[in-house]
């Protein structure tokens, strides 16, 4: 499966990801700069924040709980369709989809 992340300069980079792998890790992984994952998935830092694009949000769904208070404290500001990488895990109907990241 696949996924591609817009950078902030409107290049686009798309890399393979494992089903129940989190978006975080893949973005770390390949170091596409502004994703830093800071706490490694725990949900303590917002540093992994990506904006969904519009096309994915219904697919992807909403924050919940915890992510939804620390969306608050993305450095980039948040913005509808934001959502923190390291709540988003590949699985089959996400095989596609589109994030941005946001300038930070
Ligand atoms: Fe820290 Fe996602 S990596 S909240």
């Amino acid at each position: 499966m696949k996924a591609t992340w817009i950078l902030p300069d409107g290049r686009e980079v798309t890399h393979d990801v494992a089903e129940g792998t989190n978006l975080m890790q893949v973005a770390v992984a390949n170091g596409i700069r502004g994703i830093i994952g800071e706490c490694g998935g725990s949900l303590s830092c917002a540093t992994c924040h990506v904006v969904v694009d519009p096309a994915w949000a219904e697919r992807v769904g909403p924050p919940e709980g915890f992510e939804d208070d620390m969306l608050d404290m993305a450095d980039a500001g948040r913005q509808a369709t934001s959502r923190l990488s390291c709540q988003i895990r590949m699985r089959p109907d996400l095989d596609g989809i589109v994030v941005h990241v946001p300038e930070s």
